[in-house]
């Protein structure tokens, strides 16, 4: 996998380089529907780049223009439970930074862990937990996003666009199966507000690499056992489809 080859590639079908991108979660793709003039580089035509197996996720990179701002999409991501090593979950960040991006908005679709939110409602994302335990701590610390600005912004967007916002704490989980009730209870305890399988090591990523992040999750199911019902990655889809007006309005203005 070499970074340079890859985006010379991508950059080589493209009129002009983008000044943001977006990485879209599960069934959030809608989305690339709103870009004028799309050129779609599906991920199988770049030499050596790795192919999403999850359904849900396409596998394709698409550039277009919002109000003739230039924008590129990763419409498709790699998880850890793939067998996907770090370098090739954080590929997309990596290859955003190189095409010249400054700001990534990253998506993502999530269990909520508070009742009195909504499915379907979107959550600004103001820090993360580690649930994976790949570096030993028994209790993952909250790290909080350096972010205040870009998302006090964000808020006001969504103010004027009358869509509920809410704000919290984004908990990524190993998977590829659900939590169970019992995990989910201690995330509760640890301040999480909602969970999913993805996300963190991309905004790790892009933090290192001096890029304005921010991170919407869409929140398609409560977490297991809080309602009582079982989760298929189907219901999850469905949800995160019947978000997906509201989300692609929020999109559009943050971009
Ligand atoms: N848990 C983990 N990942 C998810 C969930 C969930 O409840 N919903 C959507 N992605």
């Amino acid at each position: 996998m070499n970074l340079n080859f890859i985006s010379s590639c991508i950059i080589s079908k493209l009129p002009e380089q983008p000044q943001s991108a977006v990485i879209l979660g599960s069934g959030l793709g809608k989305f690339i529907d709103s870009l004028d003039k799309p050129i779609v580089i599906p991920y199988s035509e770049i030499p050596d780049y790795p192919c999403s197996t999850v359904s849900g996720h396409k596998g394709e990179w698409v550039f277009g223009y919002i109000y003739n701002k230039p924008v590129i999409c990763a419409s498709g991501r790699f998880h850890y439970y793939e067998g996907f090593n770090l370098d090739e979950i954080t590929l997309p960040i990596s290859v955003i930074h190189s095409l010249g991006c400054k700001n990534v908005i990253i998506t993502n679709a999530a269990g909520c862990l508070k009742k009195e939110w909504q499915v379907g409602d979107l959550m600004l994302i103001s820090g993360y937990l580690d649930y994976t335990f790949r570096n030993g701590t028994d209790t993952p610390p909250i790290v909080l996003l350096k972010a205040d600005q870009i998302n006090k912004k964000i808020k006001s967007i969504a103010t004027e666009l009358n869509i509920s916002l809410r704000e919290g704490i984004y908990t990524w989980a190993l998977g590829p199966t659900y939590e169970t009730p019992a995990e989910i209870q201690e995330i509760i305890s640890l301040n999480g507000n909602a969970v999913g399988m993805s996300t963190v090591p991309e905004i790790r990523k892009a933090i290192e690499l001096g890029m304005n992040v921010v991170g919407i999750s869409c929140l398609t199911n409560y977490g297991a056992g809080m309602e009582g019902s079982v989760l298929s990655h189907e219901d999850v889809l469905e949800n995160s489809n019947l978000a997906n007006k509201e989300f692609s309005r929020l999109l559009i203005e943050i971009v």
